[in-house]
C-alpha cells in the first residue's frame, strides 16, 4: 500500500468507529449534542493520530481490531480540544477544517458541551467491553491511562493553559518547547505509545523509540502548523491565517524567524525517522513524517 492508500484505509476505519460511537438510541430526545459532536468529529481532518496508533500497533505485531477503539477515542479527545481551542474565550477562530467552527454553528454553550461529550465518549468507548473486551484488562488499563494522562493537566491541557497565559508576553525558547510538547506533543506521543501497548509491547526499548519518534514528530508538526498560520493558503489550510499573530501567541516562527523554523522542522523530522531504526517495517512511519513536513493543510 502507498502512503495515501494506507492513510485512507486508516481514515475509513476511524470514521466508521466515530460514526458508531457518536450515536445513541436516545438521540431523538437530545439530538443537538449528537449533531454538534458529529459536526466536528466527522468533518475531515488529517486523522494523523489514529493512523499513528494503528500503524504502531501493526509494526509491533498487533491487529487493527486491537487499535481501532483507542484510535477513535484519541481522535475524539483531539476533536474536543479543537472545539474548545476555537472558542471566543480561547483562540476565537471562526474556521476549522474549511467549515465554520462548532460554536459558530451551534452556539457557545452547545460547543462547550460537545467538547465535554467527546472527551467522555472517548473513555466510554475504550472502557466498553464490546469494543475492548478482547484485550487483556491490564492492557486496556495501561492504554486508557496513557490517553488520560496525555489529555490532562500534565499533558494537552497543561500546554493549552501555558499557551493562553503566554499571549502577548515574552517567554524563553525552553518554555516554548515545553508548551508545544504539552499542547500538541502529548497526544501525538500517546498515539504512538498506545499502539505499542495495545499490541502487547510495553518494553522500555520499544516505548522509548516510539516516544522519541513521536516527540520529534510532534514538535515538527506544531512548528509546521505555526508556519502555515503565517504562510499558508486558507483554502487549503482550512483555518484562518494570521490567527496566532492576532492573538499575540508565542510561536517558534515569532521567536526564531520562518527560515530557521523550516530548517528546524527538517531536523526534527530526520531525528524522528532515525529513532525508528530498530523498528521492523517502518517505511510508512518514515513517509508519514516526511509528508507532514511538506503538507500545506
Ligand atoms: C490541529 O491538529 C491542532 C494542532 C495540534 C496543530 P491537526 O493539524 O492534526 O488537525 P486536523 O485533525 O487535521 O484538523
Ligand atoms: C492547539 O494549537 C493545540 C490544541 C488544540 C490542543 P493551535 O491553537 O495552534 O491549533 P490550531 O492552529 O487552532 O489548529
Ligand atoms: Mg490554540
Ligand atoms: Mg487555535
Ligand atoms: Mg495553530
Amino acid at each position: 500500500m502507498t502512503l495515501t492508500e494506507r492513510l485512507d484505509f486508516y481514515r475509513k476505519l476511524t470514521e466508521d468507529a466515530l460514526t458508531h460511537a457518536l450515536s445513541s438510541e436516545n438521540e431523538q430526545y437530545y439530538p443537538s449534542i449528537f449533531k454538534a459532536a458529529r459536526y466536528s468529529a466527522l468533518s475531515g481532518g488529517k486523522r494523523l493520530r489514529p493512523a499513528l496508533t494503528m500503524e504502531f500497533c501493526r509494526v509491533c505485531g498487533g491487529t487493527l481490531e486491537q487499535a481501532v477503539p483507542f484510535a477513535a477515542a484519541l481522535e475524539m479527545v483531539h476533536t474536543y480540544s479543537l472545539i474548545h481551542d476555537d472558542l471566543p474565550c480561547m483562540d476565537d477562530d471562526d474556521l476549522r477544517r474549511g467549515r465554520p467552527t462548532n460554536h459558530k454553528v451551534f452556539g457557545e454553550a452547545t460547543a462547550v458541551l460537545a467538547g465535554d461529550a467527546l472527551l467522555n465518549r472517548a473513555f466510554e468507548t475504550v472502557l466498553d467491553p464490546e469494543n475492548t473486551g478482547n484485550l487483556p484488562a491490564e492492557t486496556v488499563l495501561r492504554a486508557a491511562r496513557c490517553l488520560a494522562e496525555a489529555s490532562g493537566m500534565d499533558g494537552m491541557i497543561g500546554g493549552q493553559i501555558m499557551d493562553i497565559e503566554s499571549e502577548g508576553r515574552q517567554i524563553s525558547q525552553e518554555t516554548l518547547m515545553l508548551l508545544q510538547r504539552l499542547k500538541t506533543g502529548c497526544l501525538i506521543k500517546a498515539a504512538a505509545v498506545m499502539g505499542c501497548i495495545l499490541a502487547g509491547r510495553s518494553d522500555p526499548e520499544t516505548l522509548g523509540a516510539a516516544e522519541c519518534y513521536a516527540d520529534n514528530l510532534g514538535l515538527a508538526f506544531q512548528i509546521e502548523d505555526d508556519l502555515l498560520d503565517i504562510e499558508g493558503d486558507i483554502t487549503k489550510f482550512g483555518k484562518p491565517i494570521g490567527s496566532d499573530a492576532e492573538n499575540g501567541k508565542v510561536t517558534f516562527p515569532a521567536l526564531l524567524g520562518t527560515a530557521r523554523c523550516h530548517e528546524l522542522v527538517r531536523e526534527l523530522t530526520d531525528n524522528a525517522i532515525a529513532a525508528l531504526r530498530d523498528f521492523p517495517a517502518h517505511a510508512f512511519l518514515d513517509d508519514l513524517a516526511n509528508y507532514l513536513v511538506s503538507r500545506d493543510y
